[in-house]
Order: C-alpha cells, then sequence, then structure tokens
C-alpha cells in the first residue's frame, strides 16, 4: 500500500471505527471482562518460560516479576483491550507504580464496580483513535509503559484486518515502551470466542515479521506462530520503529 492509498485508509478508518464501536457496546463481553493475570498468561503460554503446574496455580506473577527484578516498584502496567483491574491486583502489593486498562467501556463485574485498586486508571475509548492515545499520553505524564499486554479475544474481531494499519497500530505501543520494557500481545482468539474466522495477520505474514524482527539483537522476541501471540522485549539499542516486513 502506497503512503497516500494508507493515508486514506486511516481517514476511512477513523469513521469505520464509530461504527464498530456502537457494535462493540451491543456486546455484553460477558466472557474475559476483567480477567486476572493467571487468566491472560493461560493464552501465552507459548511465549513465556514453563513453570511447574504448581507454581501455575500459586502465582503467575512469578513468572512477571523476575523481569523487573531492579524496577520493583516503578513498573507502569497498561492493558490495550480491557479495564486491567484484576490484571492490575494480580502482581505483588508495591510491585506497580502506576497501572491502566483501555477499554471501549468498563465492563466489570459487580464486585469490582466497588473495588479500589491502588493507583490503577480506566481510560474509557476505542485505543485506535486519537484522543484516546491522547488520553493515554496524558495519563502516562511522561513515563513509559514496562508491561503493555493486549489479550482482547472477541475484541480483535472489532480490529480491521489491514497489515499497514495494524502495523502502525502495533508501532504506536512499540514506542510507549520503556527500554527493559515487555509486550504481550495477541493476535488471534480462541475459537470459541471469536466470531470472525479470518485471521488479524495471515499466518505466512506473523511468521515472515517474526524473522525479521527476531534477527535484531536489540530485541527479544518469542512467537507462537500457531496460536498467533508474541513477546516482545525492548533491550538496550532497541530501534526506534518496529521492524516491518520489505
Ligand atoms: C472479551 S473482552 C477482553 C477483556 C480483557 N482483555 C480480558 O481478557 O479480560 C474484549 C475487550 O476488548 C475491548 N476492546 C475492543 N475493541 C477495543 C478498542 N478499539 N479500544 C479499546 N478497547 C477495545 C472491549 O472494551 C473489551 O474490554
Amino acid at each position: 500500500m502506497r503512503i497516500r492509498e494508507a493515508i486514506d485508509y486511516y481517514k476511512e478508518e477513523e469513521k469505520n471505527r464509530k461504527f464498530m464501536t456502537s457494535v462493540c457496546n451491543k456486546n455484553n463481553w460477558n466472557v474475559y471482562k476483567d480477567s486476572d493475570l493467571s487468566n491472560m498468561l493461560d493464552d501465552f503460554g507459548g511465549v513465556l518460560p514453563p513453570l511447574s503446574y504448581i507454581e501455575h496455580q500459586c502465582n503467575y506473577a512469578r513468572i512477571i516479576e523476575p523481569i523487573f527484578e531492579k524496577k520493583n516498584g516503578q513498573v507502569v502496567l497498561l492493558e490495550m483491550g480491557g479495564p486491567a483491574r484484576e490484571l492490575a491486583e494480580s502482581f505483588s502489593k508495591n510491585f506497580l507504580k502506576k497501572s491502566a486498562g483501555c477499554t471501549l467501556k468498563k465492563g466489570l463485574s459487580k464486585e469490582m464496580k466497588h473495588k479500589k485498586v491502588h493507583n490503577h486508571t480506566i481510560i474509557i475509548g476505542d485505543m485506535f483513535l486519537q484522543k484516546t492515545k491522547e488520553k493515554i499520553d496524558k495519563w502516562l505524564d511522561g513515563d513509559k509503559v514496562d508491561i503493555l499486554i493486549e489479550r482482547m479475544q472477541a475484541g480483535l474481531d472489532l480490529i480491521p484486518r489491514n497489515g499497514v494499519w495494524i502495523w502502525k497500530q502495533f508501532n504506536d505501543w512499540y514506542k510507549m515502551v520503556n527500554e527493559g520494557g515487555i509486550m504481550l500481545i495477541q493476535t488471534y482468539s480462541t475459537p470459541f470466542s471469536s466470531c470472525r474466522s479470518d485471521l488479524l495477520v495471515p499466518d505466512d505474514v506473523f511468521e515472515q515479521w517474526g524473522k525479521v524482527v527476531s534477527q535484531n539483537k536489540s530485541l527479544e522476541f518469542k512467537s507462537d506462530v500457531f496460536n498467533q501471540h508474541f513477546l516482545l522485549r525492548k533491550l538496550p539499542g532497541a530501534p526506534e520503529r518496529l521492524p516491518v516486513v520489505t
């Protein structure tokens, strides 16, 4: 897609998103509304270090927290596509500096509605729109994100199947991430929750892109091509932009 076409596409997409949002508002998201870390990490099994069954049952945070040992208390968490309250609650007390979830609507359970989560913000809005991105920037207030998770499951159905557009969104997320920070991204929802059968990213493109990213030694990259999810960690000297498939 040429630049001109891409710009036109983005403009059109801004209009489409209004429609998408109204579709979503009719969807109750009956499952996976405000999942905790253990529920989310179940979907990232292909890219995380194995823990024993017992450890899994006890504390999923043990997989993530050691990565940020030196930053304890200063870790910034952002979920794209979910309220992230249970997620933030899954970490040890005082591990996070602040946390936020960006979601189209709150979608909280009755119990959660009244639960206070320390230093947590729910950012309501379509995360692909400029005005929501500005809200996220405001919340960041000069900080960068250490843990960025997107595990939208059926929410992925609302994302347009356009490689250039998707790359741009991932790149915007990537730019928010700190050196040493990780992105855990799902691009395929488990079939029982999905209404769409077409993949967000075609398998061959996902695989090719993964190979390009893996070649960069300042990026730690693990992907599960079959289940379409990936973990990306920015190491010192990481490029300013996400690598692209040429
Ligand atoms: C099935 S729920 C998953 C919620 C959460 N990630 C979890 O795993 O419990 C789908 C979520 O995607 C969110 N979502 C879908 N499209 C979105 C968008 N464009 N911007 C922000 N949130 C979006 C919905 O608001 C909803 O919270």
